[in-house]
């Protein structure tokens, strides 16, 4: 058993993150300010006597300090940010603060307290221009937006404590998550929720131009298996790695996939291409496998009937 810090705890991945290690018998402190997490999706969690929840803001050296303090983790998965490129656009200050400094917060109060590893939510945005497929972590990384600028600077700026301090910092690129508990509400939400709502609604999904751009789309609970082998599995050496299926599926294709399993015709609205989005996006999974002897293994189908047998369990039960 590990004693693991999350942060973004009560989040999307972050809550996937949380069950799967209790689950595997260790014990979680997760933080969140609840800024764009739940803390229904804590319900599960809650349960456990070996769960312990702070609400306080990452970014603000005391409360990390005085948790790492009282925690002592073996591990912080720090997964706590302002998640979305459209929203770094419209507040880069934000941005700054929740995705670079908070970083660096955690960083210091993770290396003051001894803690021997921090695993980082990164992101394929990293990449942006980069047009060589699949991305593989030894290419080049051209951010388009501020949201993936930070990321960048972030796994720079750990990869200096790596180095400078002996912890272990495993950056985890994630590509683009999907599954139960992502927040359709907010128009900065990942496609599949804000398309599987409309859908809900009876209403069409809008499509961010032609429908042709390329996504590798991941399930969350590959991407909290990943979190749980890079903040538990012995020897785990100090790297990034790409979180993703190695499969491009395009926006198109992902919904007639949805028109399919919901058995009904689906007809998008086609708009402007949103600023910041890029064209395509597809990960090698090879350095995850390697790395963390990881690989997703949840199909974009199977992936997509657990979502929808969710929503048709909270609406029943
Ligand atoms: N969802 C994806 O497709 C995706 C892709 C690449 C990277 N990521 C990264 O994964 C991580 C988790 O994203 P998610 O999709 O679960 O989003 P989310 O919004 O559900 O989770 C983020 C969590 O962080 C919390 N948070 C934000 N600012 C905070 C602060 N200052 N102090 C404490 N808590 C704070 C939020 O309340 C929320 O619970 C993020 O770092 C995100 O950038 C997500």
């Amino acid at each position: 058993m590990a004693r693991i810090l999350v942060t973004g705890a009560a989040g999307f991945i972050g809550s996937h993150t949380a069950d799967l290690l209790l689950q595997e018998g260790n014990e979680v402190w997760g933080i969140d300010n609840l800024r764009t997490g739940r803390m229904s999706n804590l319900s599960a969690a809650s349960q456990s006597p070996r769960f312990h929840f702070v609400r306080a803001d990452v970014a603000k050296e005391k409360p990390c300090d005085e948790l790492m303090e009282k925690a002592k983790p073996a591990a912080v998965i720090h997964l706590a940010a302002l998640v979305s490129v459209p929203e770094s656009f419209e507040q880069p200050d934000e941005n700054f603060r929740l995705n670079l400094t908070a970083t660096h917060v955690i960083a210091e109060a993770a290396h003051r307290h001894g803690v021997k590893r921090i695993v980082f939510a990164s992101s394929a945005a990293v990449y942006g221009r980069a047009e060589s497929f699949p991305l593989d972590e030894r290419g080049i990384t051209i951010p388009v937006s501020p949201y993936g600028a930070a990321k960048l600077a972030s796994e720079s700026l750990l990869a200096g404590y790596a180095e400078s301090f002996g912890l272990t910092v495993r950056s985890c690129r994630y590509f683009n998550v999907f599954g139960p508990r992502q927040d359709p509400s907010s128009p900065y939400s990942g496609v599949i929720s804000r398309f599987w709502e409309k859908l809900g609604q009876g209403s069409q999904p809008t499509v961010f131009g032609d429908g042709e751009q390329t996504r590798d789309f991941i399930y969350v609970g590959d991407v909290a298996r990943a979190n749980l082998l890079a903040a538990t599995m012995p020897e785990v050496h100090s790297g990034v790695a790409n979180i993703c299926t190695g499969r491009p599926t395009s926006i198109n294709n992902l919904v007639q996939t949805m028109a399919r399993l919901l058995g009904r015709e689906v007809n998008p609205i086609h708009v402007a291409p949103r600023q910041g989005d890029i064209r395509h996006s597809l990960g090698s999974p090879q350095a995850a496998q390697a790395l963390l002897g990881f690989s997703a293994s949840t199909s974009l189908a199977d992936g997509l009937q657990a979502l929808f047998l969710r929503r048709d369990a909270d609406q029943h039960g």
